[in-house]
């Protein structure tokens, strides 16, 4: 168990409590909240720690893992727009740096975990912000160190961050069902296997998708509900096609929040690594369904990443029947149009392959250029609408994630056609297909340095970052 992060010098871990077995199959658990100790409505206090846990997966194996507050997933973050936040860090980390980045949220840049900002193993930070109105929308929370992002996310350090609206359009009686989707690999042994020179280069696939931390957990529901759900894809790599066979999906919301209007009859859901989406799904007929995710392919390299077909969970939906719910708005909300960019920019992502001493050494470029926190990249004005053109020019797919604010997708271009998207949705994290280029709507309304990269994990960890300095 001699793993930096778990262990100190010795290779005496932290004796972490042991857990309780998680059963495959069992009823799906409300993911643990994390307290509020603010007594002022309009404020979120609260303490997170990154510590070494212990989990069972199956009986009698211990897992070591990583953990905020003993959880993995952390502690799902709850709070309303608006709201004054004041959150406690602890690292106690063995012989690890680390720091928490707020995934999709519009947060100071020196409050948002950049990798410039670390704590150190045993050190202790206050991270504060105040989040505007208009903000709510499904974030997430993870770290953000230099070089150690991905392993840091792998052995179970993200969790859930909800802004709820002042008011909700969706009908309470949906319910608000997060379903946060993790990817594990074991070993026979109860380990969690380090990175292979594979995950490097195609991003790290695990044996499980958890969600909620679980194994193809039961969700029992009366026939004709309506559910709502909000999906978070925290995996380092994986590529999420979500589908509940016959049950359509009507999307409700992207990374940043409500869409303006819903979108009915959706047979499949994509989510690239680090993407979330609200959905509703009416379970209209007694019977099971399976929420699953099916294998596309990515352009993998070598002898491939196989993002594999996998049952998610289950929904029992039973005879009995639920209460008839309200109808789902035509409207949600507005989206603010972002007028006319005044600045055009261009970002690419390249691959590069060479021979070298200690064999094959991978490149995972930006404008041709690997990531150095003490460079700035782009600088960019605050308050300025640009149109940030990300072209795909590796084999692989990269989804694009840029911190600070969230952005709108204009249209995509693929072999030469451009196609619009079809309706306004804020995003911080969009797929960018290999061959493909993707153009952004972006502006950014904080100063500070701000991070965009490729949010497979593997790949941000090889430089496929770049730093852009927002000036006031
Ligand atoms: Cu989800 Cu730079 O992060
Ligand atoms: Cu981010
Ligand atoms: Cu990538």
């Amino acid at each position: 168990h001699d793993m930096p992060g778990m262990s100190g010098e010795d290779g005496k871990t932290a004796a972490p409590e042991a857990l309780p077995t998680l059963p495959e199959g069992a009823p799906l658990r409300d993911l643990p909240r994390l307290a509020n100790r603010a007594d002022e409505p309009g404020r979120f206090e609260a303490e997170l720690t990154a510590k070494p846990a212990i989990v069972r997966f199956a009986e009698g194996i211990d897992t070591p893992i990583l953990a905020y507050n003993g959880e993995a997933p952390g502690p799902l973050i709850e709070v309303t727009e608006g709201d004054k936040v004041a959150i406690r860090f602890a690292n106690r980390l063995f012989r690890w740096e680390t720091t928490i980045h707020w995934h999709g949220m519009p947060v100071p840049a020196d409050q948002d975990g950049n990798p410039m900002d670390p704590v150190l193993s045993g050190g202790e930070r206050l991270y504060a912000f105040e989040l505007p109105e208009g903000s709510a929308g499904s974030y997430w929370y993870h770290p953000h160190p230099h070089g150690r992002t991905a392993e840091q996310v792998y052995l179970g350090l993200a969790g859930a961050f909800i802004v709820k609206p002042r008011q909700d359009p969706i009908p309470a009686a949906y319910g608000d069902t997060p379903l946060f989707f993790t990817d594990l690999r074991l070993a026979a042994d109860g380990l969690i296997p380090a990175n292979t020179m594979a995950d490097l280069m195609n991003g790290r696939v695990g044996d499980h998708v958890l969600v909620n931390g679980q194994k193809k957990p039961t969700l029992t529901l009366p026939a004709g509900s309506r559910r709502r759900f909000r999906l978070f894809n925290a995996s380092n790599a994986r590529f999420l096609h979500l589908t509940f066979g016959e049950a359509a999906m009507t999307l409700i919301g992207s990374d940043g929040g409500l869409l303006e209007a819903p979108v009915t009859g959706r047979r499949t859901i994509d989510l690239a690594p680090g993407e979330r989406a609200e959905i509703v799904v009416a379970f209209d007929r007694p019977g099971r369904l399976v929420l699953r995710t099916e294998d596309v392919d990515h352009g993998w390299m070598g002898p491939g990443r196989p993002d594999m077909a996998a049952e998610l969970m289950t929904v029992e939906v039973t005879a009995d029947k639920a209460e008839p719910a309200p109808a789902l708005p035509a409207r949600l909300r507005s989206i603010a149009d972002l007028g006319s960019p005044a600045v055009r920019r261009r970002f690419e992502f390249t691959e590069t392959m060479s021979m070298g001493e200690g064999g094959m050494k991978m490149a995972f470029l930006i404008n041709g250029t690997s990531f150095d926190m003490n460079r700035v990249d782009v600088v960019t004005k605050a308050g300025q609408t640009e149109l940030w053109e990300v072209v795909n020019r590796a084999d692989m797919d990269h989804p694009f994630h840029l911190h600070g604010t969230q952005f709108q997708v204009a249209e995509t271009e693929r072999d030469g056609r451009v196609s619009k998207a079809p309706y306004r949705a804020w995003k911080d994290t969009v797929n960018v297909a290999r061959g493909e280029t993707v153009r952004l709507l972006v502006r950014q309304d904080l100063p500070g340095p701000r991070m965009y990269h490729c949010h497979i994990l593997e790949h941000e960890q090889l430089g496929m970052m770049g730093v852009a300095e927002v000036q006031a």
